[in-house]
Parts: structure tokens; sequence; C-alpha cells
């Protein structure tokens, strides 16, 4: 049984197994799948499935998967027209993850990790943070673990509640943080972006109150792709963490090419207090379902954040972890196919005229003009699981960016429907 990133496995990366037998290995297993005796459940922009159709495709295949770059476009290609889904296949655009799943190097590490299931994860977990505090030149004490950077975020949320205080951040912006403060009983101050869709720095600073423990940062920000650039943000963090503690989430850092951009690692490598970075393996990594994330800050606040911090370690993902940012090729490999992607989405996005922003992450977003729920309920028809709704912005849709060709599966079943 091949894994579910067939395409990423049939590459014939160093040590991946040869692609004519992971190529033909994929098609035998696609071929079985139709073949079970509940109906796939197919998905086409034109035509209903039909099996008779699909294996013809399938023959077509052995001489198209030569030529397209994966299993998974042989068999969407494999007829002159319309792109076609195979069997079950589903399009996940709504969680950004990495569509390529774990790299190739990190499954390996997890599986030889596997006869250390049974014991707590101390030597797991002091090998990631010696990749950790390598890649940034920090000492130990600088570096926290958690399970995914969630737990890093909601600990932080829970620091603000605990002292009755308030949270100010851009609206909208990713939620872990904003929400569990609430929840706790925290204030939370909500600026709305800039008219360019870009985080208003000034205006958040005029929100700050007494009160207020945090100011949280996203960059770039979710679910608007958007980035500050590294030279402002610096000052901002300057100044403003005199007052509070500013929190920096970088979960979509791996991503990002424009050179203005720069991480607030920097700043404590340099010895900047008030201040935490945080990072996932759940995005570039794609180890979502692994649970790991880091940050990085000053001693004092750390240790802070410890104390409240309730999840522990799995050992399989911390192994997973500790080769996966050292498998700078995996990492390469997916920002090619998500710059890939993101030019198939822009092309679709201009060609109907619709408003958006540049995005600096794995997802796009834009304005549609019609409810989400009505845009999710038609893509879903066609196997495509879009982003959910993002107050204020409810005629507005957040896609993550899948494999190219899944991509260009959407577009071309989003212009059918609503071009
Ligand atoms: C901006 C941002 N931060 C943090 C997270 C949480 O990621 P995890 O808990 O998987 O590390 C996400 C997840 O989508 C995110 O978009």
């Amino acid at each position: 049984m091949l894994p579910a990133n067939i395409d990423y496995w049939s590459r014939g990366m160093s040590g991946a197994l040869d692609l004519s037998t992971r190529t033909l290995e994929g098609l035998v297993t696609l071929s079985q799948a139709s073949g079970r005796s509940s109906r796939p459940k197919h998905f086409s922009v034109e035509a209903p499935f039909s099996r008779r159709r699909f294996l013809k495709g399938m023959g077509a295949i052995g001489g198209a998967s030569m030529l397209a770059s994966s299993p998974l476009q042989a068999v969407m290609e494999s007829k002159p027209g319309p792109l076609i889904l195979p069997p079950n296949h589903v399009i996940r655009a709504n969680f950004n993850e990495n569509p390529y799943g774990v790299s190739r190097v990190a499954l390996r590490a997890i599986q030889n990790t596997f006869d250390q299931a049974g014991h707590y994860s101390s030597g797991p977990r002091q090998r990631v943070m010696e990749v950790m505090t390598n890649l940034h030149d920090l000492p130990p004490e600088n570096v926290i673990l958690g399970s995914g950077s969630g737990e890093l975020l909601k600990a932080a949320g829970l620091m603000v509640a605990m002292t009755k205080g308030s949270v100010v951040c851009a609206d909208p912006t990713y939620h872990d943080l904003v929400r569990f403060a609430e929840s706790n009983g925290a204030e939370i101050i909500k600026v709305p972006v800039a008219d360019n869709l870009g985080i208003d720095l000034e205006a958040m600073k005029k929100a700050m109150r007494k009160d207020t423990k945090i100011v949280y940062i996203v960059n770039p920000n979710n679910p608007i792709p958007s980035i500050l650039a590294k030279k402002e943000l610096e000052d901002f963090v300057k100044e403003v963490s005199k007052k509070c503690m500013v929190f920096v989430d970088e979960a979509y850092y791996e991503y990002v090419e424009d050179p203005s951009y720069g991480s607030m690692i920097d700043l404590v490598r340099a010895g900047q207090k008030n201040l935490i970075v945080t990072r996932t393996a759940s995005k570039i990594h794609g180890m979502a379902g692994l649970r790991v994330g880091f940050g990085f800050g000053h001693v004092d606040l750390l240790k802070k954040l410890s104390q409240i911090q309730t999840g522990q370690m799995n050992v399989l993902g911390l192994a997973g972890a500790a080769a996966s940012y050292k498998d700078t090729e995996f990492q390469n490999f997916t920002r090619r196919k998500t710059r890939e992607s993101k030019l198939i989405m822009e092309e679709m996005i201009k060609d109907l005229g619709l408003r958006t922003t540049k995005s600096h992450a794995n997802f796009v977003f834009f304005e549609t003009g019609r409810a989400v729920e009505e845009i999710n309920g038609k893509l879903k028809e066609k196997g495509i699981i879009s982003g959910r709704p993002f107050p204020p912005y409810l005629k507005w849709s957040r896609v993550s960016l899948q494999k190219p060709e899944e991509m260009r599966y959407f577009a071309q079943t989003y212009k059918q429907l609503f071009g």
C-alpha cells in the first residue's frame, strides 16, 4: 500500500524508489480502488463518473504517466477535455496543510522510532532541541516545544486571561490564541486590517490599553496571506515590548519569498525581552497530525509559558520533526509546487476579475461576491473542501494551495460553477 503522497514519492528523489515501479504500483492501487464493491465517489466537472470511462482512462495512463509529473496528474489528465478526479479523491483545500504530507526522510525517522513508543519523550525531545538550537543559533533556554504551535498560542492566551488583561490583534487573524483567551475571560481588542488588507500596526498601537498584556501579530497573516516587512515589524516590537508582550506567529514563515520579509527570531537572538515567536511543523513540514510546534523567546517569558503548558510531546512527532527540519530538499520541493499552484490560482482570480491580495503563504484569499456557504456547498459536490467563513469577510474564500494538478481542477471547476 502506497502512502497518499505517491506523486512526491515517485519523483525519483534521492533514496526514493524507482519512478516506474512507484508509478505502476500507484496505478494498481488506484485501479483497485475503482473496483471496490461500494461505488467509488468520483468527481468530474462535466460528466458524472463512469467506471468504464475511468478504466479506459487508466489504459492511456501507461503512456501518459511517463509525461505527467505524478500518477495523480496522469489519472486526471488521462482523457482530453475537462480534468477528472480519481475515485474517492477529495481536494482538501481548507486547512492549509501540505498536500504532500510528511517528507520521505521524516517518515523513515518516524518508522525507526516506533520501538520507542513505549517511552516518554526525553530522547527524541533532546534531538529535536539540538536541531532547533543549531538551526537558529540559540541556546536551549530560548526554545520551547509545544504540542503544535497551537498549544503555545493557547498557553499565551491563558496567561492574559489569568491576569484579567486584554489582547490586541488584527481582524481577521488566526483564532487559537484569541479565542482561548476570550473563552477564559480576557478581553479581545480587534483592529481591522488596512484598506490594502495588510495588518495596520499604527492602529494596533493606538488600540492598546493599560491592561493589554499581549499584542498578537500573525506574519504572514491568516486568512489574509499578507506580510509585514522585517524592519517595520522590528521597530514595532522594540517599541511595544516596553509595555507588553508581543507574540509573533510565523506558522507560514517557510513559504515567504519576498526579500523585505524576515523572522523576528533575530530579535530573540539579540536578547529582546517580552517577545515570543512561534513556528510549526504542521505546514511546510506536512506534520499537522503529529503535533509539533516551537516557541522562541526570552528565558523569563518561556519559563512562565511552560508553567501553564498542559500538553506532552509524542516521540513519533519529535523524531519526524528532527529529521524534517534538516530535509531541505523536501522543503524546496514543497515551495516549488506551492509556487506552481499559486500561479494557477492567481491566473483564475485574474481571469475572473476578482479582488484579492498577493499571497505570501500556502493559501489564497479572494472576493467571490457570494456567501461562503453557497460556494463551499457547490464545490463540495465536485470533491473540493474549501475554507470556512472568516467574518467579516463573508463573501471571500480562503483556498489552501494543494497539488498543481488539483488546483487546475479547482480553477476549471470554479470557473464553470461561478465564472
Ligand atoms: C497562523 C497559524 N498559527 C498557528 C496555527 C496552528 O498550527 P499548529 O497548532 O498545527 O502548529 C495555524 C494553523 O492553521 C495557523 O494558521
